[in-house]
């Protein structure tokens, strides 16, 4: 990555960073020893903190800085709260009832312990009034001293950023479009990532689409018709074009980050040869030791085929990307704004974490599309999965891999490819 920095030596300095690979944050996924191996490796880690207490987001800050020197990355979300009136508190509890027969329907309170109950409507609006802010994290990570901030779902006003900013924090945004990039310039952000249609988890998108209207659409109940989905392959080149038009003053480049599908070498300098600065990669770090997520997700997203991952909005009420399921396909009606459907599926999505495979239909398995390619040889260095990668060959590969080899592996690809690219070899 020597090369990068003689080329674009600014998202570097910026950053804080020797390798232009960030982690991305990933909420349910992402721990504390993962944000600190990757920073260790001379990458950004990314710590998730969206709607999480003010409390636990000192405390998950601290976890992180106790096993890390270097530069960390914290991440929330930047929207604004749907007002929780009548109509909404009775779609509430037409929802909860829809998600409860669901349920029984399919099952899966069978699966569960005997101290399973269905879920309560009124005691998960209680949960919604209590949600905690990006506006009252911002406090925190100023007091932390955390150097850098990323957000997503949105954009914080400019004064916020500003504050940031007084405070020595680099801010980065989330854009699915160039008209959300461009959006984030303006507002003043230092680095734009730009998430590709392919990435897994929610999508960042926070502006409609021309003409479309700002509630759901009909028929808008899987895949959200209404935001961006716009591939990494088209979004990257038009969008660094828009954000750093040729001849444009130096001063006023701002550095894109590429999201969405890589996990590699070749992925990696594919992004950069179409304008990237740096890459983000969360998927790839789904199977390994540091990460929080399940036997059952880690198997699942092992095992995943390109096609096998959908964007779906009736576990949060925004639209994520992940491995389609029981759930995704079965449940009707439209989805509550986030973060109340989010809340409403809470209890259903975490026993069916807790249950192991009996509870795969009813988990939210977000991954990206090309999740599955991430194999059991991946620390070697070779991304192809072969024929004779059996389940358990996978499983013990993931058992045992870190994000320090996942990041070593994807690293030296990237050097030689660049080296190549050069003429050097
Ligand atoms: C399990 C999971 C959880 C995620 N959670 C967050 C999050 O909390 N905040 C965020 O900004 N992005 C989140 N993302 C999106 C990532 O930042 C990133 O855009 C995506 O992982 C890139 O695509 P890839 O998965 O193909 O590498 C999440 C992605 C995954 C897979």
């Amino acid at each position: 990555v020597k090369y990068m920095k003689k080329m674009k030596p600014n998202i570097l300095n910026i950053l804080r960073i020797s390798n232009a690979f960030i982690q991305a944050p990933m909420l349910g996924v992402t721990s504390p020893s993962m944000v600190a191996a990757v920073a260790n490796a001379g990458c950004l880690g990314s710590l998730p903190v969206g709607g999480l207490s003010v409390d636990q987001t000192r405390q998950l800050i601290r976890d992180t800085k106790k096993m890390t020197n270097g530069a960390i990355n914290v991440n929330t979300f930047s929207y604004d709260f749907p007002v929780v009136d009548q109509s909404m508190r009775d779609s509430a509890f037409q929802m909860t009832s829809g998600l409860n027969d669901l349920l029984l329907a399919k099952g899966f309170w069978d699966t569960q312990s005997t101290s399973a109950s269905p879920i309560d409507a009124e005691e998960r609006l209680q949960v919604v009034k209590k949600s905690t802010s990006y506006r009252d994290q911002l406090e925190v990570f100023i007091e932390e001293r955390v150097p850098i901030v990323s957000f997503t779902f949105g954009c914080m006003t400019p004064n916020e950023i500003d504050l940031l900013h007084r405070h020595r924090v680099v801010v980065l945004g989330t854009a699915t479009s160039v008209a959300e990039a461009l959006f984030l310039k303006a507002q003043g952000v230092d680095v734009i990532v730009a998430q590709g249609y392919e990435a897994g988890g929610h999508k960042g998108s926070f502006m409609p689409l021309r003409g479309a209207s700002a509630t759901s659409a009909p028929g808008a109940k899987r895949v959200d018709l209404e935001s961006p989905g716009v591939g990494l392959f088209s979004l990257l080149p038009q969008l660094c074009g828009a954000v750093n038009p040729r001849g444009a003053p130096a001063k006023e480049y701002t550095p894109i980050v590429a999201a969405g599908g890589v996990y590699s070498g070749r992925t990696a300098v594919a992004a950069l040869t179409l304008g990237a600065d740096a890459v983000q990669m969360g998927s790839c770090f789904i199977n390994t030791v540091e990460s929080l997520a399940s036997v059952a997700h880690k198997r699942a997203v092992a095992t995943a085929a390109d096609v096998d991952t959908e964007y779906t909005n009736v576990f949060s009420g925004r639209s994520a990307r992940g491995i389609r399921n029981a759930f995704t396909v079965s449940m009707a009606g439209t989805p509550l704004p986030y973060p109340v459907q989010n809340v409403l599926t809470a209890p259903m999505r975490q026993q069916a974490a807790a249950s192991g495979d009996a509870g795969v239909g009813f988990m939210s398995i977000w991954a990206g599309q090309s999740s599955g390619r991430y194999g059991s040889s991946a620390a070697a260095g070779v991304n192809v999965r072969t024929e004779s990668d059996s389940d358990s060959e996978l499983d013990d590969a993931f058992a045992n891999r870190s994000c320090a080899d996942v990041l070593t592996a994807i690293i030296n690809e990237t050097n030689t490819l660049l080296s190549k690219q050069m003429g050097l070899f």
